[in-house]
């Protein structure tokens, strides 16, 4: 795995703060299982907690319900096609790492593996669940941070592949992020 930086538990929420798409993996009995999800949410920096939707048909919820753990890992848009097979198929099927062609990697907080190829990692300890819908929201309370200093230095660097970040659109559409914009007075004035 790229040599990644490990940050403070609060910078998680900015790494979230655009909105990506995250591949979530969970380790169940020695099983290392993948899913792709858009419907996340920070929520509070001390502690610091982020939101993740879970519909009871995954097998990741049931993996995450077991073991208490989940990551975030964080796939750039170059990814696109291992985000869809991760979202498409079900880990009941197989391997995904192996189906997606991800190569898992030692978490430093949990047991369950990180994505490599992914350039940020949001380790988390489940907190709560609750159900609301059809989906339930699992609370993680962060424990580890890592990422790509390319990638993320403060602020996602998305106008570089490094940290062009992967946003669903719905269906099979997908969009990268590739411009920032910076709201200081000197620039609204220039
Ligand atoms: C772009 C995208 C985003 C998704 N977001 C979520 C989500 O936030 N929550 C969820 O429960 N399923 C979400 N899904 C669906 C799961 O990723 C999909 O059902 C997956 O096959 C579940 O795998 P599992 O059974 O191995 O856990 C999403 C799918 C795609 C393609």
């Amino acid at each position: 795995m790229a040599t990644k930086r490990q940050l403070q538990p609060r910078d998680a929420l900015r790494l979230l703060a655009p909105g990506p798409l995250a591949l979530v993996s969970s380790l169940y009995h020695d099983h290392p299982n993948l899913m792709t999800a858009g419907w996340l949410l920070p929520l509070g920096f001390e502690p610091t907690l982020v939101g993740l939707a879970i519909h009871p048909g995954r097998l990741t919820h049931e993996f995450v319900t077991k073991s208490e753990v989940f990551a975030l890992n964080i796939p750039t848009a170059d990814l696109m096609t291992a985000v869809h097979t991760c979202g498409t198929v079900s880990g009941r099927e197989g391997d995904k790492f192996a189906t997606a062609g991800l190569t898992p990697a030692e978490a430093l907080e949990i047991e369950a593996p990180l994505v490599a190829e992914c350039v940020a990692h949001l380790e988390c300890g489940v907190v709560d669940r609750r159900s609301f819908g059809d989906h339930d929201l699992f609370v993680g309370r962060v424990l580890s941070v890592l990422a790509l200093d390319e990638a993320f230095d403060g602020f996602w660097n998305v106008e570089t592949d490094a940290g062009r970040l992967l946003h669903h659109l719905g269906a099979d559409r997908y969009a990268g992020l590739g411009r920032a914009y910076k709201a200081s007075p000197e620039e609204l004035e220039g």
